[in-house]
């Protein structure tokens, strides 16, 4: 992932972000490190695209984000934020929004390693469970669920299908998201 020279401002005045000349490399972990308010979190945020840089440009895999269906975003990218949502619908169905095709066996694997599956397996109808009616989880848990969420996904960060440049999000209106589920009107995330 890379950004190129990307500057960002809220409020068209204030710039929390100026020249910012990033690359994130394969296999690595970075993490952003500075005093609330530096701009931590809106330099993530422009990864899914709940904003578009002013300036400059965000690529992965070499692609240009403005360039890629949402749904191909999130296919390949996976987040885990501070305050998760989760969908009014089975723990298995949150879990598996990533990726619908994910076996039973891969489901408890990515549960087991985010720390979470022992709590599911607890409920009375285990990953059949409805978040918010058999199952009211923590923050943390909800956290767990999210990272498990995250790991199942396994995305990758190679293989790009290139879609036509279509209709770009207003810069300081927050993207249409396609983790909106029909069942549901709650963001899942
Ligand atoms: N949605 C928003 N609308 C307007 N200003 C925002 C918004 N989000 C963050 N900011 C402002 O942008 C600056 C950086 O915030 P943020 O990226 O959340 O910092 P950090 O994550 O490093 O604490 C702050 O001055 C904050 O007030
Ligand atoms: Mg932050």
């Amino acid at each position: 992932m890379t950004f190129e020279n990307v500057s960002f401002s809220h409020d068209g005045e204030h710039r929390v972000l100026d020249g910012v000349d990033l690359t994130l490399a394969p296999g690595t972990t970075t993490a952003l490190v500075g005093p609330s308010g530096a701009g931590k979190s809106t330099l993530a945020s422009l990864l899914p695209r709940f904003w578009d840089p002013d300036e400059g440009t965000v690529r992965v895999g070499g692609k240009d984000l403005r360039d890629l269906a949402p749904e191909e975003i999130y296919r390949r990218m996976s987040f885990v934020f501070q305050d998760v949502r989760l969908l009014r619908d089975t723990v298995r169905a949150n879990l598996l929004i990533a990726r619908p095709d994910a076996t039973d066996e891969q489901l408890a694997d990515a549960a087991r390693r985010a720390r979470i599956h022992d709590r599911i397996t607890e409920l009375p109808r285990g990953y059949d469970s409805v978040v918010g009616e058999d199952a009211r989880f923590s923050g943390g848990e909800a956290q767990r669920l999210s990272i498990a969420r995250a790991m199942l996904a396994d995305t990758p960060s190679s293989s790009w299908t290139r879609r036509p440049r279509t209709r770009t999000p207003s810069r300081r209106r927050p993207c249409r998201t396609p983790c909106r589920s029909s069942r549901t009107a709650a963001p899942c995330w």
